[in-house]
């Protein structure tokens, strides 16, 4: 099944844009061999911005505020929320690229994308869909609309084929683990300590989007902890933590910032950080457990 024939199950402005930003990862991922240099700018988080990210996320805006479909775009390339005239009222929040210094190494990159009916500033749970692009030695397409997990992979005629219908997330051994070790806080370190005297086997590649594509089909857990002098950790909410926590939700797992839900947060502005942990339930509930008795 074609995932234009998938979609069809959704409201109609739904389908659209998630056939929308699946041709516009094709066309990312046709940048891949011509734009591997680093740009000289930053990002607002102070990070260098590659080509490939700024040249992404000028395809995303330009092909979205076409689409006629969204209202608010918030990008992490982006300072502001953009918004567009539009006849459609969907918020889109994406991270054009993410692993993006994988890139000059040849790993796995991502994009990732959440969808919301109107303010992208509201709690992950209010998403109506969110869907991840990953361009790995194929390129595939998972996505929900709150009626199970979906994937589709590429094929080389140029459509997406469905290749796994409702994913859940089975038990398993694998974490990837972010952050230094020496700067871990106390509860986190515990929770490590118990998943490596379990078995837990190390998988973290530096692509957050990769890391967790691995954990949805294979188990375990992703964290990308606070620490000490970052207690919000790196990564963000309405870039990272909530479109991949809210995926992983539907699929049976579960997203935490070590203390709660983060699906739950309202968040303050478009940069807000969180401490992030996706994986299986029974691996956020021990870090959940661990903090609340610390
Ligand atoms: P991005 O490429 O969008 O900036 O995201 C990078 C993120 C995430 O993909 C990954 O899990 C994490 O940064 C890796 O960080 P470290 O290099 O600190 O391990
Ligand atoms: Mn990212
Ligand atoms: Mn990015």
């Amino acid at each position: 099944m074609l995932l234009e024939q998938h979609l069809e199950r959704c409201d109609n402005d739904l389908r659209l844009l998630i056939l929308r930003i699946a041709e516009s990862c094709k066309t990312i991922r046709s940048g891949f061999a011509s734009r591997q240099a680093c740009s000289d700018t930053e990002n607002v988080y102070g990070e260098k911005q590659m080509a490939l990210d700024k040249w992404a996320d000028e395809v995303l805006i330009s092909d979205l505020r076409a689409s006629g479909l969204v209202k608010y775009l918030a990008s992490e390339e982006q300072p502001e929320i953009l918004e567009f005239k539009s006849k459609g009222n969907l918020g889109v929040t994406m991270d054009p690229l993410d692993g993006s210094s994988l890139i000059g190494v040849n790993l796995a990159v991502g994009t990732i994308i959440g969808i919301f009916r109107g303010n992208v500033l509201s709690p992950g749970r209010e998403m109506v869909a969110a869907m991840y692009v990953l361009y790995g030695p194929l390129t595939t397409l998972t996505y929900t609309a709150r009626k199970g997990v979906h994937e589709f992979v590429l094929n080389p005629e140029g459509n997406y084929v469905l290749q796994e219908e409702n994913i859940r997330i089975p038990e398993g051994n694998i974490f990837a683990p972010g952050a230094l070790r020496k700067e871990y806080l106390p509860g986190h370190l515990k929770w490590i300590e118990r998943l490596e005297s379990e078995g837990y086997k190390i998988r973290f590649s530096g692509s957050f989007v990769a890391d967790v594509h691995q954990i949805l089909h294979k188990g375990g857990v992703f964290t990308y902890p606070g620490f000490r002098g970052k207690e919000n950790g790196k990564l963000r909410l309405l870039f990272e933590g909530n479109p991949i926590g809210f995926i992983v939700t539907e699929a049976g797992g579960a997203a935490s910032n070590g203390r709660g839900n983060i699906l739950e947060i309202k968040p303050e502005k478009v940069s807000q950080r969180t401490p992030v942990y996706i994986g299986g339930k029974r691996e956020i509930k021990l870090i959940e457990d661990i903090n609340r008795e610390a």
